[in-house]
């Protein structure tokens, strides 16, 4: 079975446009077959993006894991006029991720990275909604080695479905981190996680 981390260079090309206001300010992504959410902006996704944009953290750069064809990254990039690093192991969304930067005219750079495994950089805040499908070995991965990757006082932000593992996620990173629910919205949360030693 195909998943949307899979990257098969068969699969047919179906371009395709969502456009999108955030906040007031318009977007217009590419989509295409063999990608998370290829039709529509997911809904944990915006929860995410519009719960950071509340809060709106003091940030000069970020860095969206699993980015897809670049939703979260691109929009909190614009909104928060900040620079953005954005990395997803699947090819085809890489791509769509750049031309989406190109077009909504954001400072961002899309490339591929397992996890954060081509990370050198650390960041004001790292944003995640996390490929479940993935697996947990997957995820927590992802969770674990964000923390590594913040500046001192940088923060990690992600969403996941609370009958998704919303629970362990909390458990996993509460050892090393201050862990807050900042949003329920939908079946969603949007929690945010601190380093406890800076
Ligand atoms: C839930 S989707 C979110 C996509 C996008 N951020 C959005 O909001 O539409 C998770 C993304 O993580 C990517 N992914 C899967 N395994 C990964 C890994 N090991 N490292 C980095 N990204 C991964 C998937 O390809 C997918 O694009």
């Amino acid at each position: 079975m195909e998943h949307y981390f899979t990257n098969n260079e068969n699969l047919r090309s179906e371009l395709r446009t969502i456009k999108y206001v955030v906040n007031g300010v318009p977007f217009s992504f590419t989509s295409d077959n063999g990608v998370f959410s290829k039709d529509e902006i997911d809904v944990g996704s915006l929860a995410l993006v519009n719960a950071v944009i509340k809060y709106n953290p003091q940030c000069k750069k970020l860095l969206d894991v699993g980015c897809g064809y670049g939703f979260i990254g691109i929009s909190l990039a614009k909104i928060l006029n900040v620079t953005a690093d954005m990395v997803d192991v699947n090819n085809r969304a890489i791509h769509l991720a750049n031309i989406n930067i190109r077009n909504n005219k954001v400072d961002a750079n899309a490339f591929y990275s397992d996890a954060l495994d081509n990370i050198t950089n650390k960041y004001d805040l790292i944003v995640t909604n996390p490929p479940i499908r993935a697996g947990k070995k997957v995820v927590n991965k992802i969770l674990l080695d964000s923390l590594k990757h913040l500046n001192d006082f940088g923060e990690l932000w992600f969403v996941i479905r609370k009958n998704q593992g919303a629970k362990s996620a909390i458990e996993l990173l509460k050892p090393m981190s201050f862990v807050e629910i900042i949003k329920r919205e939908k079946g969603f949360y949007v929690i945010k996680a601190k380093n406890i030693d800076n």
